[in-house]
C-alpha cells in the first residue's frame, strides 16, 4: 500500500490547488475547512484572517523543519535563568504562570532571546541621587505640564465611530484628509496580515472589506501613537516600545476572539495603547524617566511601582488623564487605567484581557514600554475571566503569526 506522505506548510507559502489532509479550526472551534478538500485563493485568505500559521496538505514530501530541532540544553537553562529573574515579582506556582513561563522559555529560546545573567541587573552609577519626587497630576493641575491635543483625524474618528450612523465612506472621507494615515493604513490591509488575493487602493474598499469598526479602531490607534515618533532616542526606543504595543493589541484580540467578546476592535487599541502614559511621563521628564528606569532595575523593582514613588502616579493614571481629555470611550479608559489591577475596574473583562496579553508580551521579550519584569497576575480578575491555560499555546502561536505579518508597519 502507497504510504499517504503530508506535510504541515505555513499558511504564507501554501498554493491553490493543493489538498487538505487535516481540517482547519478557527479559535472558536468553528470548521473552517474539512481535510480532503481543494485549497482556494480564498481558503488561504480566510486562514490569514484567522491567525491559522500553518496547515496539514497531502501528497508532499516530508520535509525536517528547524523548528522541530531542539534547543540547546545549554540555551535553554540561561533562558530558564533568565525568566526566574523577570519573574520574581509572579507567582510561578499559579497554573496561569506555569504555562506561560513554558512557553515563554520556549520562545525566548527559538528566538535567540537568552542574556547573559549580568545584563539583567542592569547596575549603572551614572544616577548614583534618589530621583528628585514630582506631583505630575498637581503639576498637571496647575498647568506646568499640558498633556498633547489629539490629533484632528483621531478626533473625528471617534466621532465616527460612536454614531452609529456612520457609514463606510464618512469613514473612508475622515482617513483620506491624512495621507500619511492613508497610506499607512493601505499598507496595513495589503499585508500578509489580511491576506487579500488583489491589491486595495481606496480606503473605501478596505473599510467594505474589512469593516467599519475595524479600520476605524486601527486608524485611531495609529493616528494617536504617530504624534509621539519624535521622542529623541536617548528618552525611549519608540521602536521596542511600539513593538510591544502591537504585540499586545493584537494578543488582546486574538484573546478578545477566544472569549468569544465581541468588541474584539476595542481591545485592539486598548491593548495599543495601554501604555501610553508612558510617553507623556517619558516626554515631559526625561531624565527623570531615565533615573527611574535605572533605579527600577537596580532595586528589581516593578517600574510602575516606582514611577508612583517618585512621580505620585503611574503610568496607568497619566495614560487615564489622556483618555479623558481626549474623551475616548469609557471601556479604553477603564482598560488603560486599570491594566495593572484590573480587578478594580469598572469594565472587568476588557481590561483584564489588556492585563493578560501585557503580561504574557513581557514574559515573551517582545519589545519593551521600559519595564523589565514580568508584573503580576491580578488573580482575582484572572478567574473572572474562565479561560483555561490550556489555550495559551494556541492563542499566542496566533497572535504571533498576525505580528509578524504587521510588524513591517513598524518600520514605515
Ligand atoms: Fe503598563
Ligand atoms: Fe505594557
Amino acid at each position: 500500500m502507497k504510504e499517504q506522505i503530508m506535510e504541515s506548510v505555513q499558511t504564507d507559502k501554501l498554493k491553490p490547488g493543493q489538498i487538505l489532509a487535516e481540517e482547519v479550526r478557527d479559535v472558536n472551534g468553528r470548521l473552517l475547512l474539512a481535510r480532503g478538500n481543494e485549497i482556494q485563493s480564498n481558503h488561504i485568505r480566510i486562514f490569514k484572517i484567522w491567525g491559522i500559521s500553518e496547515v496539514i496538505v497531502a501528497g508532499a514530501r516530508h520535509r525536517k523543519d528547524n523548528l522541530d530541532a531542539p534547543p540547546d540544553p545549554e540555551l535553554v537553562e540561561q533562558v530558564r535563568e533568565n525568566m526566574k529573574f523577570l519573574c520574581r515579582h509572579v507567582d510561578l506556582e499559579h497554573p496561569a504562570i506555569k504555562q506561560i513561563f513554558k512557553i515563554s522559555v520556549q520562545f525566548r529560546c527559538r528566538h535567540n532571546l537568552a542574556e547573559p545573567q549580568g545584563n539583567l541587573h542592569v547596575i549603572k552609577a551614572e544616577f548614583p541621587h534618589e530621583p528628585q519626587k514630582i506631583n505630575f497630576l498637581e503639576e498637571m493641575n496647575k498647568k506646568k505640564i499640558i498633556l498633547p491635543e489629539i490629533p484632528s483625524v483621531a478626533f473625528e474618528l471617534n466621532e465616527v465611530i460612536a454614531n452609529p450612523m456612520s457609514s463606510a465612506e464618512h469613514i473612508a472621507q475622515v482617513v483620506n484628509r491624512s495621507p500619511s494615515l492613508t497610506a499607512l493604513l493601505l499598507k496595513i490591509v495589503n499585508s500578509s496580515f489580511y491576506g487579500f488575493p488583489s491589491k486595495i487602493d481606496k480606503i473605501s474598499h478596505a473599510v467594505t472589506l474589512i469593516g467599519t469598526r475595524e479600520i476605524s479602531g486601527l486608524a485611531l490607534g495609529i493616528s494617536i501613537l504617530s504624534i509621539f515618533k519624535n521622542i529623541p532616542k536617548e528618552t525611549i526606543d519608540m521602536y521596542s516600545f511600539l513593538k510591544h504595543s502591537l504585540a499586545c493589541g493584537i494578543l488582546s484580540r486574538v484573546l478578545a476572539a477566544h472569549l468569544n467578546y465581541n468588541q474584539t476592535e476595542q481591545l485592539f487599541v486598548s491593548g495599543l495603547l495601554h501604555d501610553l502614559g508612558r510617553l507623556i511621563l517619558y516626554l515631559n521628564f526625561p531624565i527623570e524617566s531615565r533615573n527611574i528606569i535605572t533605579r527600577s532595575r537596580n532595586d528589581a523593582k516593578l517600574l510602575y511601582k516606582a514611577e508612583k514613588d517618585y512621580l505620585g502616579c503611574d503610568h496607568a493614571k497619566v495614560g487615564q488623564q489622556l483618555m479623558k481629555q481626549w474623551k475616548l470611550p469609557m471601556i479604553l479608559e477603564s482598560s488603560v487605567r486599570y491594566h495593572h489591577k484590573p480587578s478594580d475596574a469598572p469594565y472587568l473583562i476588557p481590561a483584564t484581557i489588556v492585563h493578560l496579553a501585557d503580561l504574557i508580551v513581557n514574559s515573551l521579550g517582545i519589545g519593551s514600554s521600559g519595564e523589565k519584569f514580568v508584573s503580576p497576575l491580578d488573580e482575582d480578575a484572572w478567574e473572572k475571566l474562565e479561560l483555561s491555560p490550556s489555550c495559551f499555546e494556541k492563542v499566542i502561536g496566533q497572535a504571533m503569526h498576525q505580528f509578524k505579518a504587521l510588524e513591517t508597519i513598524l518600520h514605515a
